[in-house]
């Protein structure tokens, strides 16, 4: 029995100081002292011991277990201070490094754009207004003077959510809103999605965006309008722009008229940018019609307004000469990195 408990004692003492990790030697705690463990087996054999040998006896087996309880706390200490000691090591801070890169995004160009035609307009003192991009049938289509089998509304092909509702095909609802309020003069533009049922080429979208502009008091007139589109395109593509209007046709505008301005990238020669003529269409505009400010609460015989529309990513194509829409669409870093 003394010769088993020595033989016990040394090897567990051997193999704690041997241990290399706190898990290990928790392992031997467990095989040694355990409930299960070597000592407890020994202690059950005392009852083969005689009993005038049992006191000095069980004195060898708590001794054994005191040296092995005591090896075992004194290795975990050096481990403890060697593993702290490796933390240090590896958490270390190294305040002097230069500090990583935010890497932040760019605007993209349709955004740069807007901010910079709602910088021009605020500047003239127009207030900048949202409508939504589900929009009544009526505020869509009818209230801008296209009653219902008007073949403008198959011009712009329509996504309808039913019979009542659709996604709005032009900001020009936004208008018809205003105006409802009651609230005049209005001085207004309104950017936002607009939605037709197109096929995706380097023109078209399912998915666009407009900006409407919207100015209605006493005395507006058509001069007005010029004035202002005018004083845009110099600030948006250059002091020598110019502007011209062409006779056009829109149901809620009258008279109506497309804006053209003067190539920016030829001068008005004609280049390729212009396709010879050395102009280019920017956008729609008109007088209000009567039946729009009728159908909003307005008296036509005291007040007048004009209205206009421009398709962002066009002039955001133009002005940075991109021969492609769905470069705007698809977000390939490599693109949009350059704005
Ligand atoms: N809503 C028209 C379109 O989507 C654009 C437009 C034309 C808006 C004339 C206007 C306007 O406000 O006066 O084609």
């Amino acid at each position: 029995m003394k010769e088993k408990l020595q033989a016990i004692r040394q090897k567990a003492i051997e193999k704690i100081e041997a241990a290399e990790s706190l898990d290990i030697l928790n392992d031997l705690r467990v095989a040694y002292l355990g409930k299960k463990g070597e000592m407890t087996e020994v202690l059950k054999g005392m009852k083969d011991v005689a009993a005038a040998d049992r006191p000095a006896v069980g004195q060898l087996v708590n001794d054994a277990r005191k040296a092995i309880e005591e090896k075992i706390e004194a290795v975990k200490k050096t481990l403890e201070a060697k593993e702290l000691e490796r933390k240090l090591k590896d958490e270390v801070i190294d305040v002097t490094l230069p500090s990583k890169k935010l890497v932040i995004g760019h605007k993209h160009p349709n955004k740069v754009v807007l901010d910079e035609v709602e910088r021009i307009f605020t500047g003239m003192g127009y207030e900048v207004v949202e409508g939504p991009e589900i929009e009544y049938d009526y505020y869509n289509f009818e209230a801008l003077n296209i009653p219902a089998n008007h073949p403008a509304k198959d011009e712009q092909d329509t996504f309808y959510i039913n019979d009542k509702i659709v996604l709005r095909t032009q900001t020009s609802p936004v208008q018809v809103r205003e105006m409802e309020k009651g609230k005049l003069p209005i001085k207004i533009i309104a950017p936002g999605r607009v939605f037709r049922s197109d096929e995706v080429d380097a023109t078209h979208s399912p998915s666009f965006h407009q900006i409407e502009g919207l100015v209605v008091g006493k005395n507006i007139t058509f001069a007005d309008l010029k004035g202002t589109l005018a004083q845009f395109a110099k600030e948006f593509f250059g002091p020598e722009t110019k502007v011209k209007f062409r006779p056009h046709h829109f149901p809620f505008t009258e008279p109506s008229a497309e804006a053209d301005v003067t190539c920016f990238k030829c001068g008005g020669k004609g280049c390729r940018m212009c396709k010879g003529s050395g102009w280019i269409e920017i956008l729609g505009c008109g007088m209000v019609h009567p039946n729009v400010l009728k159908m909003c609460n307005i008296d036509p015989d005291e007040y007048t307004g004009f209205a206009f529309g421009v398709g962002l990513e066009r002039i955001t194509l133009l002005k940075y000469e991109i021969d492609d829409m769905r470069l705007l669409y698809e977000n390939d870093e490599r693109f949009l990195k350059q704005f």
